[in-house]
């Protein structure tokens, strides 16, 4: 099978073609991989998606770093290709989704049944494999862990980002007040489609200036949910507009600045701050994921969400998967889509 081989920590933008020293590989007769147990599921790969988190561990900048080489990607969605002796949940052809800790950016994948969940009818295969970890995260975040309530505001920095979408369509689905920081028009109005309240462009506009004259003409006294995958300065700046008893999501550092929340502040003012690792929930509360995933997925089915796809690629073109969301162009997701010539076994 074709499948995409981390060698060497480094640039993930540099084309997989076997140049001595490049990062990735693109390689062509890749063993594929076999059933491990009785529950074991193979999944034959219809589309992955690019998490921020796959860019950094290619750099081997992630918290969690695997022995090279490694198959990097993480969600995904296929059709199943192969089932153990034992397992009961699904047959051979059923369209499934799903996440691992490496792995997806290959035509086939191994997964023990209890990991997989069944696509309803009627959603898009394809876009499913974005869904996962974006939609997963932001659910956990929103809806499990902060509780956001119709009425209240919630602020998304990052806001037209992989994760960064998905808090925003969640937080309307809530009933929140949403309000989007993002940098530049395509992001702006895309994030105006879907009807966010408010949408900082910080291409040219101060964010507390312009936050602080919504909130004003809406008579709201501040943010109550920020939900941050971005850190460093803005965190700081978003800092002064929360309210009182508010909570601090903490999903990422995609400015690479890992910011300082002040403990003398918290206390005073009240907050709660929520350190978020999803991927962390398939140990310490798979319950909880599972029954987010199902949740999204029925959302999903009923309509009240849509993936967005920025850029869609072949395997052998991930290096510029890599660098949509490098330089800051992705609007949603970028996936990497596998063709229907993969093999037959
Ligand atoms: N905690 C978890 O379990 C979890 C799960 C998923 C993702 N994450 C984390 O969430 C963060 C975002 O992930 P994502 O997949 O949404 O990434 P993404 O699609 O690349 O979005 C990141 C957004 O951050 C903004 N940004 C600000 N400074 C940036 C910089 N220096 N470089 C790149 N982007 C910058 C960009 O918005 P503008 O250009 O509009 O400013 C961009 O749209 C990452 O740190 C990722 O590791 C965490």
């Amino acid at each position: 099978m074709e499948a995409l081989v981390c060698r060497n920590l480094g640039d993930p933008t540099v084309p997989p073609e076997g140049a001595d020293g490049s990062a990735l590989w693109l390689s062509r007769d890749h063993p594929i991989p076999q059933l491990k147990s009785r529950t074991s599921v193979r999944v034959r790969v219809k589309a992955t998606s690019l998490n921020f988190a796959n860019y950094l561990q290619v750099q081997g900048k992630y918290q969690e770093k695997p022995p090279l080489p490694f198959i990097p990607g993480s969600d995904y969605s296929g059709t199943v290709e192969a089932v153990g002796e034992a397992v009961t949940k699904f047959k051979i052809g059923d369209p499934v989704c799903s996440f691992a800790a490496l792995g997806s950016f290959a035509q086939f994948i191994v997964a023990d049944e209890s990991e997989l969940f069944l696509v309803p009818k009627g959603c898009d295969l394809v876009a499913v494999g974005a869904f996962p970890v974006a939609y997963g995260t932001s659910h956990v975040a929103l809806v499990h862990r902060a509780q956001l309530r119709a009425g209240q505001v919630l602020m998304v920095l990052g806001a037209a980002g992989g994760v960064g979408v998905s808090a925003v369509q969640i937080g309307k689905i809530r009933g929140a007040t949403v309000i989007g920081v993002a940098r530049g028009s395509e992001k702006v109005q895309f994030l105006k489609s879907l009807g966010v309240d408010h949408v900082v462009d910080l291409s040219k506009e101060e964010m507390s200036e312009s936050v602080k004259g919504f909130l004003k003409a809406r008579k709201l006294k501040g943010v109550d949910v920020l939900y941050d995958p971005v850190g460093g300065k803005l965190t700081k700046e978003s800092l002064k507009l929360l309210k009182w008893g508010a909570q601090i999501l903490i999903i990422g550092f995609a400015s690479g600045e890992v910011p300082l929340v002040p403990a003398n502040i918290a206390l005073v003012k009240n907050w709660t701050v929520h350190g978020l690792y999803w991927g962390s929930y398939r140990i310490h509360g798979p319950r909880v994921l599972e029954d987010s995933l199902n949740e999204l997925l029925s959302w999903l089915a009923d309509g009240l969400l849509t993936v967005k796809i920025s850029h869609t690629f072949g395997l052998r073109h991930a290096n510029l998967a890599f660098a949509a969301l490098k330089n800051r162009e992705a609007i949603g997701k970028v996936l990497i889509v596998f063709d229907e010539a993969s093999p037959k076994l």
